[in-house]
């Protein structure tokens, strides 16, 4: 395998970057339009032939198409072992109800291709969703109640306290230096009662006895695992670069020291890398047998997308080339059987989410009560009122100091709200729109 490396940083951006203007369909404020030859210059640049984001140099994993379709695979994997886009279902349904005065609003921090975001957006209608990204997605226009902006939120979020229902933010550890810090921050942009959800991997890989993995070194031998290696080599990599790489496996104590945070839950999802695992009855098989075959997609993608991080950092490309090679063998030929585990925790604000109060503050400042809801308002609540003053402050919720929205022209290809299906061919195009995969040539008969 060739690697080239190329550290122009006036790399044009990709084919998806184009097409975009201020006649966008999205209601989002349009401050800015994105033009891939004016920007691609300052929010990109190019290493080993890959797009990678030019404003925050400790996330060193690409940001183009082909990530982002990667991480569309990865979605999917989250889906078919969550069963659905959250684990936290009583939480996020109860707290995203259409019952306010004030759109409900969810922010996806690092959302990458805008899959959850998206799919949120049309799983709630009546919901604003925002996704921040060092490097959005920009050749995919997602449904009209969803928008998504440039920006790093390890800057500060302060224009978005207290605005949003949901906080979530999945496998963005590489980009965090203080994950602590941003568990405190995300918790501030919160409502009281509101949802913070995170979802990290472990990059430990473990055998199919739930032990870490055998990793190969040298030539490899019997039963050692170069997928194995890469792994621990982009995790020391990442992490000797100051990225906060323990974050799945701290989260849940994170999450329990935050002083904002309270009814911590944390659940963990083994998934196995290729079709090796069965079940206890067919359909657990199958259900096991989709879920490999597409981890297995996602982390040959992944392999990919480290050799980046790993020439940039020092390592010869003969050798990347060889964990590249051994990877794809031993997940072709399912000599070594290996799962990854993603780690899910999440947590209500403290203080009760208070309707009432916030329709209170909001009508007594536009002057038009909704009449369906409740007339119980207690006045005494000062987060509620705050909250409910800052919506109406802003009817449309701003986007912060340094960010740059990203609008298109065109329709949003998100369009199916078909049900989560365990079929992973229904399960994407439910949530992707008119995104097509199939999965079918990988699934061993
Ligand atoms: C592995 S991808 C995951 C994307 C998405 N959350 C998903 O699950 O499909 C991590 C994303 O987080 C973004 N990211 C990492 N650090 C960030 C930061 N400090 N500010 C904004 N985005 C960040 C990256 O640009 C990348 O798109």
């Amino acid at each position: 395998m060739d690697i080239d490396i190329d550290f122009d940083d006036d790399a044009r951006s990709d084919s998806g970057m184009t097409a975009v203007s201020s006649t966008s369909q999205s209601p989002a404020p349009s401050m800015y339009s994105f033009t891939s030859s004016r920007d691609g210059r300052t929010l990109y640049r190019e290493i080993a032939g890959r797009k990678l984001n030019a404003q925050n140099d400790l996330y060193q994993l690409p940001s183009d198409d082909n990530e982002h379709n990667r991480l569309d695979k990865q979605h999917l994997v989250h889906l078919l072992s969550v069963g659905r886009l959250y684990t936290a279902v009583e939480e996020i349904e109860e707290v995203l109800a259409d019952n306010a005065p004030y759109q409900k609003a969810v922010l996806d921090l690092g959302c990458g291709g805008g899959n959850w975001a998206s799919a949120m957006a049309l799983e709630f209608p009546h919901a604003q969703i925002v996704g921040v990204d060092l490097a959005p997605t920009t050749s995919r226009p997602p449904p009209p109640n969803c928008r998504f902006e440039f920006d790093d939120f390890t800057l500060g979020m302060q224009h978005y306290y207290n605005s949003f229902d949901v906080v979530h933010s999945r496998a963005v550890a590489n980009g965090v230096k203080d994950f602590e810090w941003l568990i405190h921050e995300a918790a501030k942009c919160l409502r009281p009662g509101g949802v913070l959800y995170f979802i990290e991997g472990n990059m430990e890989l473990r055998n199919s006895f739930r032990e870490p993995a055998e990793v190969a070194f040298g030539q490899g031998g019997p039963g050692q695992s170069w997928m194995a290696r890469m792994c621990f080599e982009a995790y020391n990599t990442m992490k000797s670069r100051g990225s906060a790489l323990d974050a799945g496996v701290m989260l849940e104590r994170w999450m329990n020291a935050e002083p904002e945070i309270t009814d911590v839950k944390y659940d963990v999802k083994w998934i196995p890398i290729g079709p090796w695992d069965r079940g206890v009855t067919p359909e657990e098989t199958r259900q096991l047998i989709h879920l490999g075959t597409l981890m297995r997609q996602n982390m040959k993608e992944y392999a990919r997308s480290l050799v980046p991080l790993f020439l940039a950092n020092g390592f010869a490309p003969d050798l990347v080339s060889r964990f590249i090679e051994g990877a794809d063998k031993e997940l072709d030929d399912l000599s070594v059987h290996l799962y990854l585990t993603y780690h899910h925790c999440w947590g209500r604000k403290v203080g009760s989410p208070n309707v009432s109060a916030a329709q209170s503050a909001i009508s007594s400042m536009i002057g038009s009560p909704r009449t369906d809801a409740s007339s119980d308002v207690d006045v005494d609540d000062n987060d509620s009122v705050r909250a409910a003053s800052d919506v109406s402050a802003r009817s449309m919720l701003s986007p912060g100091p340094n960010a740059i929205p990203v609008v298109w022209e065109g329709q949003s290809p998100y369009t199916s709200t078909a049900p989560v299906r365990f079929d992973a061919e229904s399960v994407y195009s439910g949530s992707l729109g008119s995104v097509s995969m199939s999965i079918s040539d990988d699934v061993p008969s």
